[in-house]
């Protein structure tokens, strides 16, 4: 069962909170305490009392008068939380900082049920992009699951969502104007390393609704990737004419990287994403848009004729150009829908020729060197570099030949915990990351909650690196037995093994 967990709020909270000061005494949550929130707050106040009593229901009898005040206040960029015997006080400036106050407050009932040691809290994020990616293509993950992991996350201080929409596996997007694509790129017939399982489902217009609006009342942006230019084969089996070869394409049965890809010289392709990024913007109110861009062969483009005519047309000299030429193309579309464009760190390459839209945020994978090149080249950045603990596809460790995430890479908890964003490379140009996210690959997910033990612990290890100015691996450590608790109560599960 659960390690010990102490009784200083000071030992147990994680991400750990920037100040704070442990009080004597107790305050108890009962249908008698009164809730005092002024207007504009009232959204995360209700928020707050919904998430709560789903885990920790009212006891029946009350015990005693005593209140919670939720209200403004003029210092920005912190908020506080004061917990005396007969009153909390949660004050901040902005609505997104009192709904951390009030996640705080959730996670001490979590971890202690209705009744709380007192302290005072004054808390920042050390790092304002604090996020996680969900693959859905490879292991259909359905609304609700995603929400449950929402609030998970939410608990933790993440307030980005990143969620990998399409890939060769499937398309999970729906589209209004393309029944075809939504039947026949959301189905997998078979799954070769997972024997009798298949693999489907497409979201409908009112799952992402759904998901949009919790995120929304958790303060998480979602950022929504469709996959271009590789990654393509879902898409490919429904339009094969997309394809350099005109296929035919099946949705492959297997992982990895596929030479077919989106046709680049086809202007219909474009058109067709003009389309699709279309529904996606009006979809997701969020400012950002991933546009893929990670392990596209150019094998396809040295034989096709629309391919080759396309380059001589723009005067790219290689088919490695070409990528380039497409990316400025998409993300040209995205922008003109008044998103921002995010890319795989691949879409630095080859970019001699075009350059690089400046506004393009890129998400370095390969390493921490396509974060450090595209700062130093102006372009803002989101770390999660599959060498350094956040790929949550990886083992937690590769002494268990049993355990489930792919055999190739490790990312242990301590690795998540001891992740940077910033790299001393950076210098100046440092200020352009913008955070950090841990990554979920879905290909080794066998059941709909393998995700929770794949995701959990690691990920309360990373948020507290991304938001505590002194963490402390030691004491994060004894912090176990109330993380878990934390987890357990909402139903999440997680990784049992030793925490290193
Ligand atoms: C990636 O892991 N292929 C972005
Ligand atoms: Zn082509």
């Amino acid at each position: 069962m659960f390690t010990s967990i102490s009784n200083k709020a000071s030992e147990v909270l994680s991400p750990m909170p920037n100040k704070i000061i442990d009080k004597k005494g107790e305050f108890t949550f009962s249908q008698d305490t009164i809730v005092f929130v002024e207007p504009q707050f009232s959204s995360e106040a209700e928020t707050f009392i919904d998430l709560l009593l789903e885990d920790l229901p009212y006891e029946e009898k009350g015990s005693g008068e005593n209140e919670l005040y939720i209200k403004k206040s003029k210092v920005k960029d912190k908020y506080s939380l004061e917990v005396l015997p007969n009153k909390i006080t949660v004050s901040a400036n902005s609505n997104e900082l009192i709904f951390s106050a009030l996640e705080t407050l959730r996670s001490l009932f979590l971890t202690y049920g209705h009744t709380i040691p007192c302290c005072k809290i004054t808390d920042w994020p050390k790092t304002g992009y604090r996020g996680f990616m969900l693959d859905v293509s490879r292991h259909f993950v359905s609304a609700r699951e995603i929400k449950k992991l929402l609030k998970a996350a939410s608990s933790i201080h993440l307030n980005y969502f990143h969620w990998h929409l399409t890939d060769d596996q499937g398309w999970r997007f729906p589209l209004s104007f393309d029944e075809k694509v939504n039947k026949e790129s959301s189905v997998r017939k078979a799954i070769d390393y997972q024997e009798e399982r298949v693999e489907s489902g497409i979201y409908s217009i009112d799952d992402i609704k759904d998901v949009v609006d919790y995120a929304s009342k958790l303060h998480i942006t979602i950022i929504p990737e469709i996959e271009t230019p590789g990654h393509a084969m879902a898409l490919l089996h429904a339009h094969p004419e997309f394809g350099c070869t005109g296929g035919p394409y099946e949705i492959p049965t297997t992982g990895g990287i596929f030479k077919d890809v989106l046709c680049v010289g086809n202007d219909e392709v474009i058109e067709f994403f003009k389309k699709v990024f279309a529904e996606v913007a009006k979809l997701f109110p969020g400012p950002y848009i991933h546009i893929g861009g990670d392990e596209c062969p150019h094998v396809r483009y040295e034989s096709c004729p629309k391919c080759q005519e396309r380059m001589k047309a723009n005067g790219l000299k290689s088919a490695a150009e070409l990528q380039s030429w497409m990316t400025v193309q998409i993300a040209k579309i995205v922008t003109d829908l008044g998103k921002i464009p995010v890319g795989w760190d691949e879409v630095l390459e080859n970019t001699q020729t075009l350059g690089l839209p400046k506004e393009v945020v890129v998400m370095s994978w390969r390493g921490s060197q396509g974060g450090i090149e595209a700062a130093q080249r102006g372009h803002k950045v989101i770390m999660s570099p599959s060498s350094e603990g956040v790929y949550y596809d990886y083992r937690y460790d590769n002494t268990n030949d049993d355990e489930h995430g792919q055999y190739w890479g490790k990312a242990t908890i301590k690795m998540s915990y001891d992740f940077e964003v910033v790299k001393a490379e950076m210098k100046e140009s440092a200020s352009l990351v913008l955070g950090g996210q841990g990554n979920l690959w879905t290909e080794r997910v066998d059941f709909g909650r393998d995700n929770e033990a794949l995701l959990f612990p690691r990920l309360v290890a990373l948020a507290e690196s991304l938001w505590s100015e002194n963490k402390d691996w030691e004491k994060f450590k004894k912090k176990r037995g109330a993380i878990e608790k934390r987890l357990s109560s909402q139903d999440v599960m997680f990784w049992a093994g030793e925490w290193r």
